[in-house]
């Protein structure tokens, strides 16, 4: 909702990954305040249900569904409910991330990377494989990509997340040249420390940290521009260094 009462998402289908708890349920919280049907997806059901029944006690929209971004058949099948349930998709935060900031690259597990790669990296490619078509067809769209301010800057002890956040970055600059013709703005955002389960963040001051709501806060703005409009990234940083 905004500051006058209106919800100016009322009609439009938004589906974010990884909405199940952290900065993904602030996002899918505030989608849904401002009037959008809300897809929350992750791959605990039990996560999903309990951020969907808060939000729909709110008086918003929402429905939980399990979806594993790492595996494509997962994604496809999500794409495909929500085709067929709502016939579009006006919104897609690709937000689901995980990382392991405990060692150093050389003695990460080929496992442990895989999985941060295939989740962060991997799994943006898989939904918006299996979500553009929907938004081309009703040339219209935005798709935000939950980067990180790793994505600019070495990160010792985390580097496959790194690696998976430049990566992204990459991926989203890319695609959003090949989707503006159809009026779809792809962006990215990156978010500096955020007060979440992702990371304990050791040695930094919780309290001078960015909160799940102030992220949430750039994807409501994203999503309200003006039709000729497209802020194409956003970097997010906390006020005071925590
Ligand atoms: N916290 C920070 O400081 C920070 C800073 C910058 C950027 N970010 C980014 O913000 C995003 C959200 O992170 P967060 O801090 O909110 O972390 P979080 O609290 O750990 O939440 C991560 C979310 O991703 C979901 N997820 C993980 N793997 C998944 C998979 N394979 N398929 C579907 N969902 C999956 C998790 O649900 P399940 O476990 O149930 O699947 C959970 O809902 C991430 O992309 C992260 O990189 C975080």
């Amino acid at each position: 909702m905004t500051n006058d009462g209106t919800k100016p998402l009322t009609g439009k289908i938004a589906v974010v990954t990884g909405g199940g708890r952290g900065i993904g349920r602030a996002i899918a919280e505030r989608l849904a305040r401002m009037g959008a049907t809300t897809i929350v997806c992750g791959r605990s059901q039990e996560t999903l249900d309990a951020a969907a029944q808060a939000i729909t006690s709110a008086g918003g929209q929402c429905e939980a569904v399990v979806c594993d971004v790492g595996r494509l058949s997962s994604v496809e099948a999500l794409a495909a409910r929500v085709d067929k349930t709502f016939g579009r998709t006006d919104i897609l935060v690709n937000n689901a991330g995980v990382g392991d900031f405990s060692r150093a690259l050389h003695q990460l597990a080929p496992d442990d990377w895989d999985r941060i790669v295939n989740t962060n990296l991997r799994g943006v490619f898989y939904t918006i494989r299996s979500f553009a078509p929907m938004m081309i067809k009703a040339s219209h769209g935005d798709i935000i990509n939950i980067s990180s301010i790793a994505s600019k800057n070495p990160l010792p002890n985390g580097a496959a997340y790194a690696a998976s956040k430049w990566g992204l970055n990459g991926l989203s600059y890319s695609v959003a040249e090949e989707l503006r013709r159809y009026d779809i703005r792809v962006s990215v955002v990156c978010p500096g420390s955020t007060q979440s389960e992702l990371s304990p963040h050791p040695g930094k001051d919780s309290l001078k940290m960015l909160r799940p709501s102030d992220v949430a806060h750039v994807v409501a703005m994203l999503v309200t521009q003006a039709p000729q409009s497209f802020a194409s990234e956003v970097v997010l940083r906390p006020t005071q260094k925590p």
